[in-house]
């Protein structure tokens, strides 16, 4: 078992490693959580997988563990699956002096996470997450939130968890398109900071403890220089923007992970075209396939460019693009948008 200090406004840590499911209990007591109700957020397919395992955890910590679970799937992150968990928060009489615990993917961990920050304005909560997406992503910086009809994470919060559990035996028993997902996220950070663990991952030369813990390092290094995403956490991105654009042109049939794959390589397209970086594209979808991604983008510039405009990192009549500089450096650049549409459709 590794420990990762994750250094934000509220400190906490990323805890790694086997058997973590059936020691929550007790890793949450250690982290100093000394809630007497622990109330389990989760969707309805992970809780029968885990739900049992980790209640019985917390209940044998001295916790008393109660369970939700709704209904799985992106579609479900919103205001009102979040109104839903709240108002039985308030039939729970759970107070601020007790705990939530998102149990899931990235979904069940936002919308949680999201519950957390605005219940009584402001309540604990521990992520633990069961997809490779949510262990190297989203269960650590604090980004909440639900979707709108009008986007993804449109309406979220700041708000860190108190610790993190990640159980690295629960990431193996992954079915595979979940676990390449996943991939898209930790190929993202070799590409923008890590260009050794780049070439490790393309040779496959990495344990998944060793893939989790790389990829939360990054990320806890980015957060900790800029936990609310005004500057250095944009990197982070990376894919994103394009690949939101390439998810939301799909209707949603291409998971997140692919749409970033695709994202990542237009992204290093754009910026071999524009001059930015050379010899990066290749191996980058080289990679990305050897996991069973898709690296081309299947959709008309003229759809995407729309989906992007209205992306939430556009600021103003500018649009931020994270492109790489090489592999193992991204860089943001700020670009006036009539010039990218003009550089976008002349690819
Ligand atoms: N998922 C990107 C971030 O946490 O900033």
């Amino acid at each position: 078992m590794k420990k990762i200090r994750i250094e934000t406004s509220r400190p906490y840590d990323a805890v790694i490693g086997e058997n973590v499911l059936e020691n929550a209990g007790t890793y949450m007591r250690e982290s100093g959580i000394s809630a007497q109700k622990a109330f389990i957020v989760s969707d309805d397919t992970v809780l029968s997988l885990y739900g049992l395992k980790v209640k019985k955890a917390l209940e044998s910590a001295g916790y008393k563990a109660y369970t939700l679970a709704f209904e799985h799937g992106e579609k479900h992150k919103t205001l009102a699956t979040a109104e839903k968990i709240l108002s039985t928060l308030c039939a729970a009489e759970i107070t601020r002096g007790d705990v939530l615990v998102a149990l899931g993917g990235g979904v069940a961990g936002d919308v949680c996470g999201f519950c957390a920050a605005i219940y009584l304005r402001g309540v604990p909560f521990v992520q633990i997450p069961t997809t490779l997406l949510a262990a190297v992503d989203s269960s650590v910086g604090g980004k909440t939130g639900v979707d709108l009809p009008q986007g993804k994470n449109l309406v979220g919060a700041f708000h860190q968890p108190s610790l993190v559990l990640c159980d690295t035996d629960v990431l193996r028993d992954l079915p595979s398109p979940l676990y390449a997902e996943g991939m898209a996220e930790v190929v993202k950070y070799g590409m923008i900071r890590d260009e050794a663990f780049f070439y490790k991952l393309a040779a496959r030369e990495v344990s998944v403890e060793d893939i989790v813990l790389t990829s939360v390092k990054i990320k806890a290094d980015i957060v900790k220089n800029d936990e609310f995403d005004r500057g250095e956490r944009m990197l982070l991105n990376f894919g994103h923007t394009f690949g939101h654009a390439v998810e939301k042109a799909s209707g949603f049939t291409l998971s997140h992970g692919e749409s970033v794959a695709i994202g990542m390589c237009i992204a290093a397209d754009y910026a071999e075209k524009t001059g930015v970086c050379a010899g990066v594209l290749k191996p980058l979808a080289e990679v990305l396939s050897s996991y069973g991604l898709p690296t081309e983008n299947p959709f008309e510039k003229a759809e995407l460019f729309n989906a992007m405009t209205g992306d939430k990192k556009r600021f103003g009549d500018d649009i931020n693009l994270i492109l790489p500089a090489k592999i193992g450096r991204a860089e943001i650049v700020k670009t006036p948008l009539e010039i990218f549409r003009e550089r976008f459709f002349a690819l």
